[in-house]
């Protein structure tokens, strides 16, 4: 079994940033709730070379571990996950996403995945008991950002990685966001550095993503999209010009990993 917190774990928050439930959370899970088929799988060339990414590290830092999916949704990457954990929570606020998931599990018979209904900013776990914990595409729809990574902290063993992406504000997806239904919360790449330092975790790695929405950019036709997921020397067309110098800091996405302090 997943060790649960036995009383409120408001209270070991640091720094009085206590989180309650504000209005950014209550209107994303209304959203989220509506969104299980369109989040299933994504077929797009650019998303399924970023889902291998992804899926590596899964491979690499997962092996016979107990780990957390924060905002695992339908759980594509908690069934991957799974595959080389010996135990995985999967934590979304979104009923209608672990009822879909619930499902799945029936049919692959994952016995090793656990599914809990909560606010990620609130883990209801148990504090050091967790040796991984990640979150993909989830992050930057989380108001109290530093909260959560006082969680991700007080959960993991001392020792323990978190595998997660911020979205940065200085992005072109922050202004094609503005007309999405759900609330995000994109923030600079200074205060994504500063707070993981701040919350008690080491940078182990950091890459970028994502310079520009590729899909919405015309090319002969069709968009860039299939253009810069190609890979050149193990890396994709957009990871490398999404990591020069300057342009770093407009890209989207920033994949990290990081270490809990001992
Ligand atoms: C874009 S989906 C990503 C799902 C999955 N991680 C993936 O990469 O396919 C974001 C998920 O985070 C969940 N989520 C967003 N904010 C959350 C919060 N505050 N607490 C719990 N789950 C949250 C949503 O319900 C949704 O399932």
């Amino acid at each position: 079994m997943i060790k649960l917190a036995n009383n409120n774990n408001e209270k070991r928050l640091k720094g009085g940033l206590m989180m309650l439930v504000n209005q950014t959370t209550i209107h994303n899970k209304e959203v989220f709730n509506t969104l299980t088929e369109s989040l299933s799988f994504c077929d797009v060339h650019y998303w399924r070379t970023l889902q291998h990414i992804k899926r590596e590290y899964l491979e690499e830092y997962c092996k016979n571990k107990v780990v957390i999916d924060l905002g695992c949704g339908t759980g594509e990457f908690t069934f991957i996950a799974a595959e080389y954990a010996k135990k995985v929570a999967g934590i979304d606020f979104a009923g209608k996403m672990l009822e879909k998931m619930k499902k799945r599990m029936q049919q692959f018979e994952k016995p090793n995945i656990y599914l809990l209904q909560a606010d990620i900013t609130k883990l209801p776990l148990k504090e050091n008991n967790f040796d991984v914990i990640y979150s993909y595409s989830t992050l930057y729809y989380i108001k109290e950002i530093e909260v959560l990574f006082y969680e991700m902290n007080r959960v993991l063993k001392k020792g323990g990685f978190a595998i997660f992406e911020l979205g940065n504000k200085f992005s072109h997806n922050t202004l094609l966001v503005k007309k999405s239904n759900l609330i995000s919360h994109h923030i600079s790449t200074s205060k994504m550095l500063m707070i993981i330092k701040s919350t008690g975790f080491k940078v182990v790695e950091h890459r970028a993503f994502q310079i520009c929405m590729w899909n919405v950019i015309p090319f002969m036709g069709g968009t860039l999209e299939k253009k810069v997921s190609k890979k050149i020397n193990e890396k994709m067309i957009d990871e490398i010009i999404s990591s020069l110098p300057i342009l770093r800091n407009f890209a989207f996405r920033h994949l990290f990993v990081c270490k809990k302090e001992e």
